[in-house]
């Protein structure tokens, strides 16, 4: 794999130091909490619902209130370098093993203390829908969840009195199993160690869910409303393509979906897996390597510029954030990654493009009036496209600017639901049981469940948008009509017992990416 794009080339520290003693069984002079206890204005906010008790499946989460004070760029902070987690060496893997201990001491210790392990996994379920918000789904997607692990990550190097303290990431393209420092033999006294998950470091993961061609498909696009999502109110309301996959697949394969459960199944409870850090820390990287390809551009729009959300940052304040204080983390939130490294993606165009997007046709591949529900058995529409169809489809390069999407409209999961569906173009044979070797193979979408239990979390309606300009040529080398296979999974390559998704159309959009 080393020609992977996505990955650094083969570094210095290739060997795997052995793991270092448990946390929670040396003596704990790493913790310390001299220094943000004072000045923190600790009592200004009001932590309710978190039960002395810690955790408990019956709660809902809640987020505290109080004086919020504004973002602003900590300068004295060195730039910090967040590493490939099978690069760490054993100094690094002992540093993020005791930070998690910290972490996870604080919400035993002092269950009221918004820093704490819980209390935190809180502040992802309360923007999943809790709050009347839902970070998911949308052009929020990127940038509520680096503010999140921004903080997360200030608060765990305070914990350790390392400023310099940073997330690993877990690019599971090529690392396809569990990391190993989240799941070695010490288990329940590593504090990277989650018993929920029905996965270990010795499970594959499939390629199916996640590999090096369906990264590369999604990074090659220069639509940001495909690559960024769209606004929460948008027609169609695009999902972010990362988000869709891999993202969801990695937090369903993890947890499982039969049913979704605890943790890294549901997004009430995701965060609770310290897993959740390493896999977003990979998404934000990539958002990283997405936008620093030529022609590939954040949005400018102010409504996504001026969003802000609250979070608690490691002298337990309220800190309020906007994503134009995220777009540039090596500079205000003092980051960066090891390697960002990406082969040139698309013939560049002539001109500067700005990557919204105005559409020339649409080719309906299925609108059923009402929608369609779809059962656990995959589904095959067929097009017979006009010679016309296939002219405009042929001329949709990206060299014209150009590009080709096949988008499911309306997308419904209920909220206490997961849903796995693979898409294969011109291969009607194709089953949940065809792989991602497969050449018709294009993507698994995977959506993952709020919360198992009563409380407001429904999901909006969702549009995926794939763009598959690439694909074109290939597909109409034929005279075959195209085709368009739905194969629903388990996160197993097997039908799923049952699943829950409804859309209102299937279509193909070819649009033009503007200058
Ligand atoms: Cu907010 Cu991976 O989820």
């Amino acid at each position: 794999m080393t020609s992977d794009p996505f990955v650094p080339s083969a570094n210095s520290r290739s060997t795997r130091p052995q793991s270092p003693k448990p946390p929670g069984t040396e003596s704990g002079g790493a913790i310390s909490r001299r220094g943000f206890i004072h000045g923190a204005g600790a009592a200004a906010f009001v932590l309710g619902g978190m039960g002395a008790g810690g955790p408990s499946l019956a709660q809902t989460c809640t987020f505290p209130t109080g004086a919020v004070i504004p973002f602003a760029t900590d300068t004295n902070l060195p730039i910090r370098v967040r590493r490939r987690i099978d690069s760490l060496d054993a100094v690094e893997q002992t540093r993020l093993k005791t930070a998690f201990a910290a972490l996870k001491l604080l919400t035993t210790t002092a269950p009221q203390d918004p820093r704490g392990w819980m209390a935190q996994a809180d502040v992802h379920c309360w923007y999943c829908g809790q709050s009347g918000t839902d970070i998911h789904g949308s052009w929020f997607f990127y940038p509520w969840h680096r503010a999140y692990l921004y903080f997360y990550e200030r608060i765990l190097g305070a914990l350790i009195n390392d400023v310099s303290f940073t997330l690993p990431y877990w690019p599971w393209d090529t690392l396809q199993h569990l990391p190993d420092d989240y799941h070695d033999a010490t288990l329940s006294l590593n504090p990277l160690f989650d018993s929920l998950r029905i996965r270990t470091n010795t499970s594959q993961v499939p390629s199916s869910v996640a590999n090096t061609r369906m990264l590369q498909d999604a990074m090659l696009t220069r639509q940001r409303d495909v690559f960024l999502g769209s606004a929460p109110n948008a027609i169609p309301q695009n999902t972010a393509s990362l988000e869709a996959t891999p993202h969801g697949s990695i937090h369903n394969w993890i947890g499982g979906i039969n049913p979704p459960r605890p943790d890294m199944s549901l997004f009430r409870t995701a965060a609770r897996d310290p897993v959740f850090f390493t896999h977003h820390s990979q998404i934000d990287r990539l958002w990283t390597m997405w936008v620093g390809q030529p022609q590939r551009f954040n949005h400018s729009d102010p409504a996504w510029l001026n969003q802000t959300w609250d979070f608690i940052d490691e002298n337990q304040r309220l800190v309020r954030i906007s994503v134009r204080n995220v777009l540039d983390h090596e500079n205000e939130l003092r980051y960066r990654y090891d390697d960002v490294s990406i082969s040139p993606g698309v013939v560049p165009s002539p001109g500067s493009i700005s990557g919204s997007t105005t559409t020339l046709a649409t080719i309906s591949v299925d609108e059923p009036p009402g929608g369609r529900a779809l059962g656990p058995m995959p589904i095959t529409f067929t097009v017979d496209l006009s010679l016309d169809d296939r002219t405009t489809l042929l001329a949709a390069r990206p060299e014209f600017g150009r590009a080709v999407n096949l988008e499911i409209e309306g997308i419904e999961v209920p909220a206490d639901s997961a849903a796995v569906i693979k898409i294969f173009l011109n291969q009607p044979a194709a089953t949940a049981a065809t792989l991602a070797e497969d050449p018709g193979f294009l993507t698994t979408l995977s959506f993952v469940a709020s919360s198992d239990q009563p409380q407001p979390m429904q999901h909006g309606k969702q549009t995926v948008s794939l763009d598959i300009s690439d694909r074109i040529p290939s597909l109409l080398l034929t005279v075959t009509p195209l085709q368009v296979t739905l194969a629903p999974t388990n996160m197993d390559d097997a039908p799923p017992d049952s699943i829950s998704l409804q859309y209102d159309a299937l279509r193909l959009r070819v649009v033009q990416v503007n200058a």
